[in-house]
């Protein structure tokens, strides 16, 4: 019986955001504050030789000028995951090595920002350059030491057998995260304990983390965000940025604050990299699959060494065959540095791994829907677990079915509306069901209404809604009757807002809170608990608890499924593509707020459109420095570029996966998009594109 679980819920914090009163990083009010600008590098690799400061020291409003000459020792950090993380493993103004433009070299602070900013462009720097490596086609290629391949059965001879062979590269461009809400922190000591007001995906972590880097115990720290405009994976740690401010406004001993322009979110916050996949697939004439192999190659920054966009994840996961041959590889470049970003790896991993599967189908003569049903695996092929709760099957169908599939003409270039190609395109998506541990507190007030505290936090996701759908459903209240506080480092440790997992962290964790708080009293019902209360004389009743995985990814394989319909229209003579339509079906689990779920989706393939055939981020060849420089100069979709996008949701609580049975929801929906759109645009024009985004020029050179 569901009170309010799976229905469609607006979100608590909506109209706080769309009436400005959602306080933000940069927003919150503390007086005595001053302002910081960053100065940044302007080579690629070399060694500041002299920093020229008087000029800006004398500037007006100019309080201070943060350097390597200056800047107080910070403490490593782990790390771990466990105790301390940050982006750069490099901390801000170690030494005077530059190893990517744009990295930071300096803080300028002034009582304005204005006159922070102008200062720090007062700032001369003398350099001693070496030859810096930006392009990756003259870059040494490693094994990616954190990402292990996969090598079963005999790959290469079974490839050459095969009645049927695909071969092909698939390229996909340097993104950036381009969130609405910039970077942006104030940093507040108060003799020596410190607040930070900047967003943050992690609040506990980020909170052990300042307090690992400043010394100090994390009863010290506290981490303040209420609201956060985006993140994507960008705003999981600290950054240099971040870690510099708080220094310096320790040093300085006044609140300091620090926004990042948009030209500086290109260099130093992160990015997705580029991406060059080679696969290879092996099949039967009917369509059996033998062999893939997939070896993807990535780059990253010396600031990061190890890290690696993950495109080889998804291959062991969607289709059954006997051999399979997965490699990933990294280069390190003088670039800024790579990171998490919505569905990392599995993003392009996807684009090529379903672009392939289609080129498949088009070679046999097979639709691609029944290629993917016929494939499908039951178990994880590298863990060898079954799937818990699959129902791919019912995604392909439902999607079809909705769409229209079957009406599909054979033929590409056989579909024309107004004098424009139209081709119909699917591809299928996929991510893994992550859990975490996180812990809450419950507070039962004698008018009926709840108090659910934890310290996780929303991007932008619902999760607000999720911890109030998930008191509600346990005390059977009407969700209007639960207040939910997040954001706060004092509070409870309520776990990461990453690899989608915060739904399936903290439903549970809140579900079996309330049901604590009830049995405290030996209640069954709510009305028997607010009895309970009245008796006691206490203002309210409380309980505190947490949940957290046990044993069952021994016995299971926890992944989430999804198959995406497009029509697009291309106008050849023009190389414009426009996404006319769109169905997506999902299978998440339980959905625990059905409107959430489906705008999660939703945003995601919006994303995945911009993926497709907008973003990039191409770097100067000699400088390195980004060519895109704000949001006019960095493309993502806006209206008119998005068609209505039809989302749905089929399959089952995945109770093995945790007692409420949510997968989560969220990074998903981009997974495959870029497929779906490049096999549509196939079916339109008979052209195959496989580098992203598919730009005009892609279509008008072929
Ligand atoms: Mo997301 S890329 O797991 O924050």
């Amino acid at each position: 019986m569901s009170n309010v679980m799976g229905k469609s819920v607006n979100r608590q914090e909506g109209r706080a955001k769309v009436t400005g009163s959602a306080t933000y990083a940069a927003e919150h009010q503390i007086s005595g504050l001053v302002y910081g600008a960053l100065i940044t590098a302007t080579v690629a690799k070399g060694r500041i030789k002299t920093l020229h400061l008087q000029e800006a020291q004398a500037s007006p409003g100019v309080l201070h000028i943060a350097t390597a000459e200056n800047i107080p020792p910070l403490s490593p950090v782990a790390n771990d995951w466990a105790t301390s993380q940050i982006y750069e493993s490099r901390l801000p103004l170690a030494d005077q090595e530059i190893h990517y433009p744009g990295q930071i070299i300096g803080l300028v602070v002034a009582d304005t920002p204005e006159r922070a900013r102008h200062a720090a462009t007062l700032v001369q720097v003398e350099y001693e350059t070496d030859t810096p490596l930006i392009n990756p086609k003259s870059a040494l290629f490693i094994t990616a030491p954190r990402t292990p391949g996969l090598e079963q059965g005999d790959t290469a001879k079974s490839l050459e057998t095969a009645e049927c062979q695909i071969s092909a590269t698939y390229t996909t461009a340097m993104e950036l995260h381009a969130m609405m809400e910039p970077h942006a922190i104030i940093a507040h000591w108060q003799d020596n304990n410190l607040t930070v007001y900047e967003p943050s995906q992690w609040v506990a972590l980020h909170q052990q983390t300042y307090a690992t880097l400043f010394g100090i115990p994390p009863e010290q720290v506290r981490v303040v965000t209420p609201y956060i405009g985006g993140a994507f994976g960008a705003k999981a740690f600290p950054w240099p940025h971040g870690i510099l401010c708080t220094a310096v406004a320790r040093e300085i001993q006044r609140p300091l604050k620090l926004v990042l322009p948009r030209q500086q979110m290109t260099m130093i916050v992160g990015n997705r990299s580029a991406t060059e996949q080679h696969l290879k697939i092996g099949a039967t004439a009917d369509g059996q699959l033998l062999a893939i192999e997939h070896h993807a190659k990535s780059q990253t920054s010396p600031v990061n060494p190890t890290f690696a966009e993950n495109c080889i994840a998804v291959t062991p996961v969607m289709y059954a065959t006997p051999n399979l041959s997965l490699k990933q590889e990294i280069a390190i470049l003088n670039v800024g540095m790579p990171t998490y970003m919505r569905g990392p790896g599995e993003t392009p991993g996807m684009f090529a791994l379903e672009s392939a599967m289609d080129e498949l189908a088009w070679t046999l003569g097979i639709d691609p829907v029944e290629l993917r049903l016929k494939n499908a695996t039951p178990v994880h092929q590298r863990s060898q677990l079954p799937f818990s709760a699959k129902h791919f099957a019912d995604c392909l169908q439902v999607g079809a079915e909705q769409f229209g599939w079957k009406d599909r003409p054979q033929q590409p270039r056989s579909l024309t509306r107004d004098g424009k190609f139209v081709g119909w395109g699917m591809a299928a998506a996929t991510f893994p069901g992550l859990r975490f541990m996180a812990s809450a507190t419950v507070r039962l007030f004698p008018d009926s209404t709840v108090q659910v505290l934890t310290s996780a936090n929303d991007v932008g996701t619902g999760a607000y809604t999720v911890i109030a759908i998930s008191a509600a459903e346990t005390l059977n209240l009407p969700v209007e009757n639960i207040r939910v506080e997040i954001g706060d480092s004092r509070l409870p440790n309520g776990g990461l807002a990453g690899g989608s997992m915060m739904t399936a962290t903290l439903a549970p964790a809140v579900v079996n809170v309330c049901e604590e708080l009830l049995k405290q009293v030996n209640a069954n019902t709510t009305t028997e608990a607010l009895q309970a209360l009245q008796e006691s004389g206490q203002p309210f009743l409380e309980a505190t608890g947490s949940s957290q995985p046990g044993t069952e990814s021994r016995e299971w394989a926890f992944q989430s499924w999804g198959a995406h319909f497009c029509e697009v229209e291309v106008d050849e003579p023009l190389g414009r593509v426009q996404v006319k339509r769109w169905v997506s079906v999902m299978d998440i689990g339980r959905v625990i707020n059905a409107k959430a779920a489906a705008s999660q989706i939703r945003g995601a393939v919006i994303m995945g459109i911009g993926d497709a055939l907008m973003e990039e981020c191409q770097l100067d060849p000699h400088l390195g420095l980004p060519i895109v420089y704000d949001l006019a100069t960095y493309h993502i979709p806006v209206h008119a570029d998005i068609p209505r996008i039809q989302v749905s949701f089929v399959g089952e609580p995945d109770r093995n996966f945790n007692p409420v049975g949510a997968r989560g929801c969220g990074e998903i929906g981009i997974t495959g998009v870029a497929a779906a759109i490049a096999n549509g645009i196939y079916h339109a024009t008979g052209k195959r594109l496989r580098d992203l985004p598919m730009t005009p020029d892609q279509l008008l050179g072929m």
